[in-house]
């Protein structure tokens, strides 16, 4: 098989190389084999690049969570998916490649679904979904805010905050990406180089508060986030973005990490707000079938045309580096895909 393989951290034209590898073996009766068609991209692969991915393999590694493909083989306790189905799937890295071996838990026929918009359902969507309707509820009339909104993951969360009817508040970078979250359905986008997003909420929210906010910013966003939720608000942490640069100064990485505050669950008890956290690895690791329900919800409501995921491009492999610089660089608006 042929894999862009992550040998060295630091700029996408060095840190990748394409190669022969052997072919993946299936070597548990539940595994499948897919012959991949295309793959996405996800924030979490910059920050691997970078080296600050603290559950990324050792490099030389092949990095990916996600692929779209055709069945090649199944194991002998596969059930439910056959050899020639399209499917969507799940990897725990592996995915940079063209051909992968996953559970058949990670595995989703998506017939004739079109490519970018079944890679975008699955790690995006699937952590929104998990974030929003899984450990979070969302009641209509809540005001939600919406960080990096026109992100992948941010897109989904606004399409499912909406669908409850809440009433959204998104963040972007710039005026463009604000202009594309008011076509998202965003009620309040917050051009954050302009307007603070806690005095933004302190002018418009009731009272001056929100009640629900999805963070994967981090740093003093989720101090600051914090200080302008209501009683009964919760705040979902599901990454921390502003920690990922090209520095190696340990001093600032510190520094970023201190910037999230310090807390104590009695503060929480006090003021009856939650703090969340997700992280869909460990989710994968231990909690599979919840991984495959969020999975086939998003899938179906994505049928159903409820969720409608937004492409930000289709590069073949030979453009992987630009791909990735775009997305560090904060110029892709929802999923980026990469085909073989
Ligand atoms: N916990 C989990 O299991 C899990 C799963 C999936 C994703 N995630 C996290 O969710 C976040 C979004 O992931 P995604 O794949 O959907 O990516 P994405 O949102 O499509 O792209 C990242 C966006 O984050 C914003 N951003 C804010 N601060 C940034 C910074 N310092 N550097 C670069 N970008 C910054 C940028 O939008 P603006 O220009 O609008 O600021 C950028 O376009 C990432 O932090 C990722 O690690 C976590």
């Amino acid at each position: 098989m042929k894999a862009a393989v992550l040998i060295r951290t630091g700029a996408p034209e060095q840190a990748f190389e394409l190669q022969n590898l052997p072919d993946p073996i299936i070597n548990q009766p539940t595994q499948v084999r897919i012959d991949v068609t295309a793959f996405g991209l996800n924030f979490a692969d910059v920050v691997a690049r970078l080296g600050q991915y603290q559950d990324c393999p050792p490099l030389p590694a092949v990095i990916g969570y996600e692929v779209v493909g055709i069945v090649e083989s199944v194991g002998s306790a596969v059930k439910d998916i056959s050899v020639g189905q399209r499917v969507v799937a799940f990897t725990r890295f592996g995915g940079y490649a063209s051909q992968v071996v996953t559970d058949m838990a990670a595995v989703v026929p998506i017939n004739d679904m079109d490519t970018g918009i079944a890679a975008a359902l699955c790690t995006q969507y699937t952590t929104a979904y998990f974030a929003a309707e899984y450990i979070t509820q969302l009641h209509a009339g809540e005001h939600v805010l919406v960080q990096s909104a026109a992100g992948g993951v941010g897109t989904a969360l606004v399409q499912l905050a909406k669908r409850r009817g809440c009433i959204v508040y998104g963040t972007a970078g710039s005026d463009a990406k604000c202009e594309h979250l008011k076509t998202l359905g965003v009620d309040i986008p917050i051009n954050y180089s302009q307007q603070h997003f806690a005095d933004a909420i302190k002018k418009i929210a009731p009272d001056g508060k929100i009640d629900v906010i999805f963070d994967a910013v981090g740093g003093d966003a989720v101090r600051k986030g914090i200080g302008v939720l209501a009683a009964g608000g919760r705040m979902v942490c599901y990454g921390a973005a502003s920690m990922s640069d090209r520095s190696r100064n340990p001093f600032k990485t510190v520094g970023k990490a201190l910037a999230f505050g310090i807390y104590h669950p009695a503060q929480f008890m006090m003021s009856s707000r939650s703090l969340l956290g997700v992280n869909m690895l460990r989710i994968a690791d231990q909690r599979p079938q919840v991984l495959r329900h969020c999975l086939q919800e998003v899938i179906r409501l994505a049928k159903e045309g409820v969720l409608r995921p937004v492409v930000d491009g289709i590069y073949p492999i030979a453009d992987l580096a630009e791909a990735h610089n775009r997305l560090e660089n904060r110029k892709t608006i929802g999923k980026v895909v990469i085909k073989w």
